[in-house]
């Protein structure tokens, strides 16, 4: 099974498409790790990328399309992959229909996450993740079971993204309403548009999702 899932900065791309990957043991392909990870590395893609992404600004399709494209050939994907944070203007989707057609795989259901741009701002601004093994957490909606200590794997260290402040995330939303909000209605019209109430708890929102596949 192949899904995307679509949304704006904060919407929980992330929280659920990790929680989707364990339920149905399909790879969890995001975009915005894959950059900080070339960013980390200090590749000529990550040099290229920072700057971008710190202003809030999408990077170029044609880097985004090339990296994905190599992506979905790996093994972990032969049993589907979820798609959290690609494709984000219309090219970028245009592109991963080419690249399905050519690798005879369809897409089978294209999940929007629904949520206040207002409430965006709290949720990235109080969001940390586990240095060690990439868990995500909340500073009100997601705290670690024991303060200070990563549920998944014991860690005391935590860090957050040099992207997350208040300036940056309106930049990210201009950017998503300019540009990625189009996509709703591209893949609307070809009938593979689900709707969930983002505003709900993360395990409610997890619930829609799993209603809406199943
Ligand atoms: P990316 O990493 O994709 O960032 P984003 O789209 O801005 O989305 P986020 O990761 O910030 O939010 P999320 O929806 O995953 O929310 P999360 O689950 O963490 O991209 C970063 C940058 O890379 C872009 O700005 C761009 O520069 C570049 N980029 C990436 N892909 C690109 C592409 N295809 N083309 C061009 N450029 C690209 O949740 C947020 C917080 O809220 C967490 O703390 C969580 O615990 C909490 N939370 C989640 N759900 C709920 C809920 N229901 N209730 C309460 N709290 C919740
Ligand atoms: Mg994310």
């Amino acid at each position: 099974m192949n899904l995307i899932l679509l949304g704006p900065p904060g919407a929980g791309k992330g929280t659920q498409a990790t929680r989707l990957e364990h339920a149905y043991e399909i790879a969890q392909l995001s975009t915005g790790e894959m950059l900080r990870a070339e960013v980390s590395a200090g590749s000529e893609i990550g040099k290229k990328a920072d700057g971008l992404m710190k202003a809030g600004q999408l990077v170029p399709d044609e880097m985004i399309i090339g990296i994905i494209g190599g992506r979905l050939d790996r093994d972990d994907c032969r049993n589907g992959f979820i798609l959290d944070g690609f494709p984000r203007t219309v090219p970028q989707a245009a592109a991963l229909d080419v690249m399905l057609d050519e690798k005879h795989l369809r897409m089978d259901h294209v999940m929007s996450i629904e949520v206040d741009d207002e409430a965006m701002v709290k949720r990235i601004t109080g969001r940390f993740s586990c240095a060690k093994c990439g868990a995500g957490y909340h500073e009100e909606f997601q705290k670690p079971k024991v303060d200070g200590v990563c549920d998944a794997c014991g860690s005391t260290e935590f860090s957050r993204r040099a992207d997350d402040n208040a300036e940056t995330v309106r930049e990210r939303l201009k950017a998503y309403h300019a540009q990625t909000a189009p996509i709703i209605d591209y893949y609307d019209s070809r009938g593979l548009l689900r709707r969930v109430d983002g505003m709900e708890p993360i395990d409610n929102v997890t619930s829609q999702l799993k209603a809406a596949i199943d």
